[in-house]
Parts: C-alpha cells; sequence; structure tokens
C-alpha cells in the first residue's frame, strides 16, 4: 500500500514547477488531487499526464487569493474525492523591486496571491477538519504544507514584498500549528529551491543530465510531511533542495538587558545598548545566513 493510499489533496498552483512536480509525486504515493492554478492549459495537462500514470486527478482552476476558489476547492475535493486530508499551498507570483521604487500593485499583488492565498485555503480546510472531529469525536487526518522561502530569513532586498508575504506565510504556518493541532492538523512550512519558471533566469538553463535543481527533488519532502511520517511534525519550517533538507531551529533570544532601578532612562539605555550594538558597524542582525552554505552542494559555489 502506497503511502498516500485513500488520502484526498489539494495542491495550489499546480499547473506548473514545484506545484505539478508535489502534484505527481502526492498522486504517485495514492493520493487522489484536486489541482488548482490559474484558468488554462498546463493545468489540463498535469492533470492528465497523472490520469495517464494510473493516478486520479480533478482541476478546480481559480485565482487562489479569491474566497470562492478557497471554497469551491474544499468542495470539490469532498464532492469528487469523499473528503480532504491534505492541503499543500504553492501558488505564487513575483514582482521584484526595492522597497523605494515598488508600486502598490506590486506590493498587494504579492501579499495577496501568497499570503492571502495561504490564508483563504487554509481557513476552508481547517473549518473542514474541525467539523469533521466535532462529527466523528475524534481528531482526523489533516495536512497543510505550505510554501515560505529562504527569502524571509535574509531579508532578500530586491523583495520587500515576497519576503514580507513569506515571513507571513511561517506565521499564519505557526498559529495553524498551534490553534488546530487538537482536530489533528499538522502544518508545516517548505523553503525550497528549484529551477522553475520563478527561478529560470536568475538560474540558467537546466544542465545536460540529472538536475540537482529540479523541482521533483523538492517533492519528496511534502510527501513525507503529508504522509502518515508526518503525524510526528508541527509547525516546523524546512529548507529543501537538491539532496538537502535542513529543519530551522526557532529564532533565540539573543541577549536580554534590565534596568537597574526597574525603570529605564534614555541614559541608562544608551549604556546598557551600546556593549551590544556598538562594537560593529550597522548591518541587518535578525536575519538567518546559515542557510546559504547548504546551497552549494545544490547550486555551486557562491550560490
Ligand atoms: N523556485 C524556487 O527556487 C522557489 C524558492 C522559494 C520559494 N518558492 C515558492 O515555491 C512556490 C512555487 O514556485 P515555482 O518556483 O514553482 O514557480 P512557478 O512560477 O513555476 O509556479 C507558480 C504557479 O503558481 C501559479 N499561480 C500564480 N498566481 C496564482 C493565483 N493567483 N492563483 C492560482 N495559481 C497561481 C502560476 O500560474 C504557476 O503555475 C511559490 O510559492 C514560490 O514563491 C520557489
Amino acid at each position: 500500500m502506497a503511502a498516500l493510499d485513500g488520502r484526498v489533496a489539494i495542491i495550489t498552483g499546480a499547473g506548473a514547477g514545484l506545484g505539478a512536480a508535489e502534484a505527481r509525486a502526492l498522486a504517485a504515493a495514492g493520493a487522489r488531487v484536486v489541482l488548482n492554478d490559474l484558468p488554462g492549459d498546463p493545468l489540463d495537462e498535469v492533470a492528465e499526464r497523472i490520469r495517464a500514470d494510473g493516478g486520479e486527478a480533478v482541476t478546480r482552476p481559480g485565482d487562489v487569493a479569491d474566497w470562492a476558489t478557497g471554497e469551491a476547492l474544499v468542495k470539490t475535493a469532498v464532492d469528487t474525492f469523499g473528503g480532504l486530508d491534505v492541503l499543500v499551498n504553492n501558488a505564487g507570483v513575483l514582482r521584484d523591486r526595492m522597497i523605494f521604487s515598488m508600486s502598490e500593485t506590486e506590493w498587494d499583488t504579492v501579499i495577496r496571491v501568497h499570503l492571502r492565498g495561504h490564508f483563504v485555503t487554509t481557513r476552508f480546510a481547517t473549518a473542514y477538519w474541525r467539523a469533521r472531529a466535532k462529527t466523528t469525536g475524534r481528531p482526523g487526518y489533516a495536512r497543510i504544507v505550505n510554501t515560505a522561502s529562504e527569502a524571509f530569513l535574509l531579508g532578500s532586498a530586491g523583495q520587500p514584498n515576497y519576503a514580507a508575504a513569506k515571513g507571513g506565510i511561517v506565521a499564519l504556518t505557526l498559529a495553524t500549528a498551534r490553534g488546530c493541532l487538537k482536530h489533528g492538523v499538522r502544518a508545516n512550512a517548505i523553503c525550497p529551491r528549484a529551477r522553475t519558471s520563478m527561478t529560470g533566469e536568475l538560474m540558467g538553463p537546466a544542465p545536460t543530465g540529472p538536475d540537482p535543481m529540479a523541482p521533483e527533488r523538492v517533492a519528496p519532502l511534502v510527501v513525507h510531511l503529508a504522509g502518515p511520517s508526518g503525524e510526528r511534525i508541527n509547525g516546523e519550517v524546512f529548507v529543501v533542495h537538491g539532496d538537502v533538507v535542513a529543519v530551522l531551529g526557532p529564532p533565540t533570544v539573543r541577549a536580554v538587558f534590565h534596568a537597574t532601578t526597574g525603570e529605564w532612562t534614555a541614559a541608562e539605555l544608551d549604556a546598557a545598548l551600546s556593549t551590544e550594538f556598538d562594537a560593529d558597524p550597522p548591518h541587518p542582525g535578525f536575519v538567518c545566513e546559515e542557510t546559504l552554505p547548504l546551497a552549494e552542494s545544490t547550486f555551486g559555489e557562491g550560490s
């Protein structure tokens, strides 16, 4: 029996790139899949390929950030396949620009597709799982895999909209992981890297032979988190590409200062914080660059 036999999964942005690879991998692991993307041919092609490989797939095109699309995706899963067990939030777009040049539309589009797009589907999926748990009297099988990015860890300078949306997705993942655990939900986030239409210009053409940057290298972790093995994993954030899977630690408290009189004065605060910040020139402090060397085995030196 395959890991996801009998399970039903929704995958957003499944018409191309990572979403298509993840949909095929989930179907190959036995899941019956509901595929979402913007209306167009590629989504049908992904569904047809899954069916040709012996899987079951239906499509429900639509803008993932629309309330009606989220509602329709869950309804399609329930009406077509009898339920919902897995939600993979993946759809996304880029509108890169430095913060001082960014237009309102560039900001709103990216926040809307990524952050609202994750919220809308999660809202309807978790409502379904909560109601199911109340009906059966016990938590059921429920998995969410969200798609963040290392851009949020790094404070990606040319992507303030994208970094903010991805940071928001991590926070949404943690709140969902905490808020829906008792209903059976396991919610985790991945920060993938792969050669897709989103990154092709940056990464260049694929090499002849096996591509360490192929989206198919990311899909096994999504299957793992969606499968029975994901039962004990909740509220975690992974970096995944090539042959690398890394799990991030939580942010830590770096230093604590107490006012000697119980209340800070400006002078006392100046003196206390100068010990922490005066030694080095200003630089972005609250970033995590530890994941960058991990990419060298996938993307080569200087990545
Ligand atoms: N490729 C990478 O290296 C990388 C790195 C970090 C994060 N990610 C994230 O992975 C996810 C997938 O990216 P990808 O690289 O496969 O890109 P991609 O452009 O190949 O695929 C994204 C898909 O999302 C769809 N989409 C866009 N807006 C949509 C909307 N409003 N409703 C429904 N579908 C919509 C697109 O049509 C497309 O098929 C994104 O969330 C992206 O931010 C990718």
